[in-house]
């Protein structure tokens, strides 16, 4: 492993665990796949081979989904206090958080990201979505009905909240070790059990995780951890007859799937799913801090954020300096493989992603798009894109129609403050939305017309375990975070009692 080994700053534990070849978490064992395959995953830095891991298909999904089932009926779990169970939770947080160094490495390893970023955001961030569901864990309710067609004291009703069973979770490589927390926070508060799957591309942080689940004390079963493709082990996991709830981030066309997939035994079902979030920045705005913020809002994460605020919509007399802002911002970061001490931005996470995001630019300057900055791949070595500012667009060209996931805005001008709520609203996508204006009225007048999940007004990209987020129209279903995702989670049960 040449990468792993030129890296300089590189924690032992990180190279060992990368060198050894991984396997997958099914009823508290590490185990091969059944097929006995293995797949690469790449550090996209350089695009050489990173590690490899056990390749699940069908049959570790049913091993899995067997194992699940049998942990939620009958196994320890099913018995367990909530206040037990939380404490569990809570556990994994600490032992998260004491190899905060460790996860970061990997993280940055696998999904290319910057080392400090992951350092600062995404382990500290899965730390405390841990603690938050681990304090739920004791809080989940029903209610005392009373009946409004029978008399008083005739009849006893209530309602109490049930984990909803075995929960398949499939999640994608832009944030590997968050979007698993994303997922097994919740569900673990409820009681449920599960099988996590992570993306192909970025699979180490969720087996890393695996381990500490089982340091943790977590009965056997109740997370189970298959890597794999999407195609084989996501869609086995997807359609299996046994799983109550799937649960899926990623793009909406794999989404769409997803339903199809989940319709043989009408499992539940919830999505977070793509986006093209509008930024709207009016003539009033506080111009300082608006265009740092527009450019965090597109290039934090190299542009691979579901909510990445890619159609910049900006008043016209502010128009060209906000521009000029945000290209000199996007200047000004570093693009360099992610363990570099100043790297402010890695490389994309896979060849096809490069592929993907380097087509959307030729097609968007073939037909007259202008890129003020970037436009084009960095460099010719692992799967780097020059942060992108687009002007000249207009609103049928697919680079602002369609989801780039990459670090590119288009940046478009208005003049008419009443039209731009219909601007912002024309597209198929409703994740989120930035609103950038000192006058609150309009600011929140705004805000409130917005087809999106989530809108920031004069912020960007704030995320807290106590707030819901998710989409509008195709960008999903359901909420992730806040007490909202719980009710994915459980089943209501009404229990009428004649007195
Ligand atoms: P994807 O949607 O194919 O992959 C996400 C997850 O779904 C992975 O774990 C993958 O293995 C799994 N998956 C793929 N096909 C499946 C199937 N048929 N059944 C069950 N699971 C399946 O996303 P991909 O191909 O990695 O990226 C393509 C585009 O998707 C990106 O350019 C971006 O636009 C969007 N995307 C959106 C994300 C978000 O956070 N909303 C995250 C990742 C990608
Ligand atoms: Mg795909």
């Amino acid at each position: 492993m040449a990468t792993v080994a030129s890296a300089p700053t590189i924690d032992p534990k990180v190279s060992a665990f990368v060198a050894r070849k991984q396997k997958m978490l099914i009823n508290g064992k590490w185990v091969d796949a059944a097929s006995g395959k293995t797949f690469a995953t790449y550090n996209p830095a350089t695009g050489e081979v990173l590690a490899q891991v056990a390749e699940g298909d069908r049959e570790d999904i049913n091993r899995a989904v067997r194992a699940a089932r049998a942990a939620f009926e009958s196994g320890p779990w099913s018995k367990m206090p909530p206040a037990v169970r939380g404490k569990l939770i809570w556990k994994l947080a600490d032992l998260i958080e004491k190899h905060l160094e460790e996860f970061a490495q990997l993280e940055s390893l696998d999904n290319g990201k910057p080392l400090g970023i992951a350092r600062i955001a995404d382990v500290p961030l899965t730390v405390e979505h841990m603690r938050y569901y681990a304090g739920w864990a004791t809080k989940i309710e029903g209610n005392t009905i009373p009946l409004i067609l029978a008399p008083p004291n005739k009849f006893l009703a209530y309602t109490v909240r049930e984990p909803v069973g075995v929960v398949g979770q499939i999640i994608p490589w832009n944030f590997p070790l968050l979007m698993a927390a994303w997922k097994l926070g919740p569900s673990l508060a409820a009681g449920c059990t599960s099988v996590l799957k992570p993306a192909e591309q970025t699979p180490l942080t969720a087996l890393r995780l695996g381990e500490l689940i089982q340091e943790a004390g977590f009965p056997d079963g109740v997370v189970n951890i298959v890597p794999g493709f999407g195609e084989t082990a996501g869609a086995a996991l997807a359609a299996h007859p046994d799983v109550d709830k799937v649960a899926f981030t990623g793009s909406t066309e794999v989404g769409r799937l997803i339903v199809q997939a989940a319709a043989g035994n009408l499992k539940k079902v919830s999505l977070e799913l793509g986006g093209k979030s509008p930024n709207v920045i009016f003539a009033d705005a506080d111009i300082e801090s608006a265009i740092p913020g527009a450019a965090s809002a597109i290039f934090f994460n190299h542009g691979q954020c579901c909510c990445a605020g890619s159609r910049l919509y900006v008043e016209k007399p502010i128009f060209d300096k906000v521009v000029d802002g945000v290209s000199h911002s996007a200047e000004q970061i570093k693009v360099k493989p992610g363990f570099e001490p100043d790297s402010d931005m890695g490389p994309l996470v896979s060849q096809e992603q490069l592929n993907r995001v380097c087509g959307y630019l030729e097609s968007g300057l073939k037909e007259g798009a202008k890129a003020v900055t970037g436009g084009k791949r960095h460099g010719d070595k692992g799967y780097f894109v020059k942060p992108t500012v687009l002007v000249n667009t207009n609103e049928t060209m697919k680079v602002v129609r369609e989801e780039i996931f990459g670090p590119v805005v288009t940046a478009i001008p208005f003049s008419d403050p009443s039209e731009i709520v219909g601007k912002a609203n024309d597209t198929t996508y409703g994740l989120a939305a930035g609103v950038w204006s000192r006058d609150i009225k309009k600011a929140h007048t705004v805000a409130a017309k917005l087809r999106a999940g989530t809108v920031w007004i004069n912020c960007y990209n704030v995320f807290d375990p106590a707030m819901p987020f998710g989409g509008y129209k195709e960008s999903g279903w359901g909420r992730e975070m806040g007490h909202e995702v719980l009710e994915h989670y459980t089943e209501v049960k009404s229990i009428c009692s004649a007195l």
